[in-house]
């Protein structure tokens, strides 16, 4: 018989120990920790957390990147994907699998208007498989030839790699990381709260989605393939956009045959109250991105999912060596990993059998009706969200909107924590504008959750600016 390791047991101090010397924790410098010790978080039940020295947290964050969408503890997934790896790892993407035969018929499910599923493993990438998509339909398809130029929105995140971050809107993300790949243009953001033309919603005509044309037309809109978008920018601030926004924008990307990608990876799957963060407008994306929720971060999954058109320009005759390589060449080898799929069919069945999406508008909509009691704080300047996901930007002085400085927004963030609740923040993002609070707690959260949460931050409030 096997030995068994039991690889739950552990030595606390050595753990502590281990952790300060082996691991390099992402977007965390580090020498905070010669004299502070790193939180470890050991155990998960709902939306509480405990750390390794039994100290527990109320999460509003659903594992610090609003990933786990039906809460900590499901016995039911873990069961699961027990079972399928016990029967069926891996094999790599070359040939089909059950779970993944499963997920992507249930993805299509909620996707009517779409037609193919590739996997893969993290954000990041289902965005790069998009942008490897735009790109080698411009060289395959003579009606796209030229059209490999890809169009994103200052503040918004797309991702780590190369690629990614080439697409995104962040100045402080993209700091020391360059030179970036060729082809990308920026547009500006659509936050009326500070409307990049200094209009006000009501009075404008929706400009921050009309002057893309005048940078389409600059660039030449020959050389566009895909203009990429989140529905609701997440790490740039909770940005909503107006109601108008997407059709204005999809009906400029139509005019000039530039496909719009959709960046679903924090908005897909409830968190903004609907399935899809794109559902609260009139819009129809091309190519939809998605990862963090799939699969309740129970296990890594991500997936680019496209209109039959877009997957058709790839089915080439393999046999004419002119067109031999025309198929989409991309590799990925753990989109090949069963446990990620089964964890995302069993996750989405809990979502759709605990009605979490409709608990997402429910309880979302009193998350941000108790946050706007806050205003009687004058360091808030602004509330915005949209199911459980909302954001408060907090400002120095409410005229002139003057952001609060990075330290104040740390000692803030402290005294979040040391009322025992977890709450997020824009986070080295842009100079001068790490100002907001986020809060996305898990699909399950309650009221009461919600108003110890909201106490929480009045609490903090109060301690900092007195
Ligand atoms: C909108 C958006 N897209 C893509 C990503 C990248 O996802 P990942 O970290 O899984 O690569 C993120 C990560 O936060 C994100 O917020």
């Amino acid at each position: 018989m096997d030995s068994i390791t039991n690889w739950l047991e552990y030595d606390v101090e050595e753990m502590v120990a281990g952790d300060r010397d082996a691991l390099w924790h992402h977007l965390k410098p580090h020498k905070v920790f010669k004299t502070q010790e790193q939180m470890i978080i050991v155990e998960g039940k709902g939306l509480m957390v405990k750390d390794i020295r039994g100290r527990e947290y109320l999460d509003a964050t659903s594992g610090g990147v609003w990933s786990v969408m039906v809460g900590f503890g499901r016995d039911s997934i873990a069961e699961a994907v027990c079972e399928q790896l016990k029967k069926m790892p891996y094999f790599a993407g070359v040939f089909g699998n059950i779970p993944a035969i499963k997920f992507a018929k249930k993805l299509l499910e909620k996707l009517p208007h779409h037609d193919k599923v590739f996997f893969s493993n993290s954000g990041s990438e289902a965005n790069e498989k998009a942008f490897k998509i735009v790109r080698q339909a411009s060289h395959v398809d003579p009606s796209r030839k030229g059209k490999y130029k890809i169009m994103y929105r200052d503040r918004d995140y797309h991702g780590t790699t190369i690629g990614a971050m080439s697409a995104t809107g962040q100045a402080q993300r993209r700091q020391h990381f360059g030179p970036f790949v060729e082809g990308f243009v920026e547009f500006p953001h659509c936050a009326c709260y500070r409307c990049p033309y200094d209009k006000t919603y009501g009075n404008c005509n929706i400009e921050c989605a009309r002057k893309v044309e005048d940078i389409i037309l600059k660039e030449g809109p020959e050389t566009i393939g895909a203009l990429i978008v989140e529905p609701i920018t997440a790490g740039g601030g909770i940005l909503k956009p107006v109601p108008e926004y997407y059709p204005v924008l999809q009906e400029i990307c139509r005019r000039y045959d530039i496909w719009m990608i959709m960046d679903e990876v924090v908005c897909g799957f409830g968190r903004t109250g609907k399935f899809w963060g794109h559902q609260h407008y009139d819009v129809d994306p091309e190519i939809i991105t998605m990862a963090k929720g799939l699969a309740s971060s129970y296990g890594a999954l991500s997936a680019t999912v496209v209109k039959q058109k877009i997957f058709d320009i790839f089915l080439n005759d393999p046999t004419d060596p002119k067109t031999r390589l025309n198929y989409f060449r991309d590799i990925s080898t753990y989109g090949g990993c069963t446990a990620a799929l089964t964890a995302a069919l069993e996750s989405t069945r809990i979502i759709e059998d605990e009605h979490l999406v409709e608990n997402s508008a429910d309880v979302g909509a009193y998350l941000n009706a108790q946050l706007e009691s806050l205003k009687k704080y004058a360091v808030v300047g602004d509330i915005r969200g949209l199911g459980l996901f909302a954001g408060i930007e907090f400002v120095s002085n409410r005229a002139t909107k003057e952001p609060i400085t990075e330290n104040q927004m740390a000692q803030l963030m402290g005294n979040v924590m040391a009322e025992k609740v977890i709450v997020g923040r824009t986070n080295t993002s842009f100079d001068g504008f790490n100002n907001i609070m986020n809060f996305a707690p898990s699909l399950i959260i309650t009221r009461e959750q919600v108003d110890t949460i909201v106490a929480a931050v009045g609490a903090a409030i109060e301690k900092t600016f007195g």
